[in-house]
């Protein structure tokens, strides 16, 4: 797994300014006060800092940005970089100043003055969670970036405040490395042992095989599979930090490794983005990590379904009619409507076994969530507004775009199937609607349930505040962010 930059917090030495000989990293409010740390590096600089400060330039700053003052007079390090930040910034800003150090630091070793700042761990936080870049694949990996010290007021709170921030951002590279991988190499044998290796920290894991599934009667989740030379699984993953007999939350994810469409195959161009179609197992995974690492107080259990969907003599048909673990039948009129088939099993699965307080199933489900929605926001639907709620309070306070979309009877007609239960799709209008509604038909009436449609979001061409282009880690904050708020124990 990518691993995290190392972050450490000590007290102001100013003493230390003149030698350091990587970056170093001030920052500055709009009034131009400057802190200790800034004030001794001005002085070293013989003003220039000010000077800058005083500029145009710094002024038309948005709070985060920063610029960078390379090889100056007086100092041995490499370059300064100036954040314009305001004394009483608050989570967003704070988070953006790191990813701006992120960015620019390169390899160098990083000396960050904040002993005017406040919330020390956030901006660490964003510095964390920028440092990425997936490597693995590259012959002549870039060498990891240096350590990182900030110096800060009180550097043993702001050490306490970051650990459950580092267990978040370790749980989001764990998501991006694994909606990162080319399908050769994560196949689900791969992603079962990876998740399985998440025992060491404290989960429970058990891997269904196919066989286990076939009894369960999981036919519409193996139906997706059944073209690939790769076995289905489920992985299911519990946390038990909560008290003995509290339900737990349920989060189900989707994990296609592959998604060609099927015999209903895809179009050639693009297809190659289909590695990322496992991008809500992969969130659920990083949850579950980031859940073990910071010692959460719930009872929360990940569930995913991995699966290859490809086409083959073997592979299911257009036209097939399929019965679901809950017994209901489901008509496939289209191969590439998989992840619901897949998903659809696991939730009632998660239901009969953990009976659970409330249900959350993450997956790339729909092309039309992004026409809808584009790369700014995940697709929420919700049978519960209080949860629903909670957890559209937790995303804007993570930063990470969500937006509630309706469901309703009309929808669910658009499933109606002559000779099954249900269609597969439910056509080109309101596709990611339909898709919801087929999801709901597996969800009992007294669950409270989200389904978040992240097919946008998952992975994008182009970098987010807190991500390179790639897979971002979307959910992994948000997520643990309602579990403190709504299931963890005082
Ligand atoms: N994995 C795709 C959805 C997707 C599209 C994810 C773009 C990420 C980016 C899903 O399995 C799919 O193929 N959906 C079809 C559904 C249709 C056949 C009803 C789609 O969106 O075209
Ligand atoms: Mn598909
Ligand atoms: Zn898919």
């Amino acid at each position: 797994m990518t691993d995290l930059t190392p972050i450490n917090f000590s007290e102001t030495d100013i003493d230390q300014i003149a030698g350091h000989a990587g970056r170093i990293a001030v920052f500055v409010s709009p009034d131009g006060r400057l802190d200790a740390g800034a004030r001794r590096v001005n002085k070293l600089m013989r003003g220039a800092l000010v000077r800058l400060i005083e500029s145009n330039k710094f002024a038309s700053l948005k709070p985060g940005q920063g610029l960078v003052m390379a090889y100056p007079t007086g100092l041995a390090a490499e370059a300064v970089d100036v954040i314009h930040l305001a004394r009483r910034v608050d989570v967003k800003e704070a988070r953006r100043a790191g990813a701006t150090l992120a960015k620019s630091r390169g390899t160098a070793d990083l000396l960050v003055l904040a002993a005017g700042m406040r919330r020390v761990a956030e901006m660490a936080f964003g510095l964390a969670m920028r440092d990425y870049a997936f490597e693995d694949h590259k012959s002549a990996p870039k060498p990891r970036a240096g350590a990182v010290t900030v110096m800060c007021g009180k550097p043993d709170a702001a050490q306490a405040d970051a650990m459950p921030l580092m267990a978040i951002a370790e749980g989001a590279f764990m998501t991006r490395d694994l909606t990162n991988m080319p399908a050769n190499v994560l196949t689900t044998t791969e992603f079962a042992d990876q998740l399985a290796a998440m025992e060491k920290l404290g989960l429970k894991v058990e891997v269904l095989e196919e066989a286990d599934l076939e009894k369960l009667g999981m036919r519409t989740l193996l139906c997706v599979g059944q073209g690939s030379d790769s076995p289905s699984k489920v992985v299911v993953m519990q946390w038990e930090g909560g008290a003995k007999d509290a339900a737990p939350l349920a989060l189900v994810g989707k994990g296609v490794v592959f998604d060609t469409g099927g015999i209903s195959l895809k179009p050639g161009a693009g297809m190659e983005d289909m590695t990322m179609d496992m991008g809500g197992a992969g969130v659920v995974a990083g949850v579950m990590r980031s859940l073990a690492l910071r010692g959460a107080k719930a009872n929360v259990v990940g569930l995913v379904g991995l699966v290859e969907n490809m086409p083959s003599g073997n592979a299911v048909r257009p036209g097939d009619v399929i019965t679901s673990m809950k017994g209901d039948t489901v008509e496939v009129i289209n191969t590439d409507a998989e992840g619901r088939l897949v998903l659809c099993d696991v939730m009632w699965y998660a239901q009969d076994r953990f009976d659970p307080a409330a249900m959350i199933d993450l997956a790339t489900l729909t092309g039309a969530i992004v026409v809808g929605l584009g790369h700014e926001n995940a697709g929420v639907f919700s049978n519960d507004d209080g949860l629903c709620g909670d957890f559209l309070k937790a995303a804007g306070a993570e930063g990470e775009g969500a937006w509630r979309m309706p469901l309703g009877q009309a929808y669910d007609d658009l499933l109606k199937s002559r000779i099954a239960d249900m269609k597969n799709i439910g056509g080109r209008a309101a596709g990611s609607i339909s898709a919801a509604q087929f999801l709901k038909r597996f969800v009992k009436d007294d669950t409270a349930w989200i389904h978040l449609d992240i097919a946008g979001v998952a992975s994008v061409k182009s970098e987010t505040a807190l991500a390179p282009a790639g897979a971002t880690g979307w959910g992994v904050a948000t997520l643990n962010r309602l579990i403190a708020n709504r299931f963890e124990a005082e």
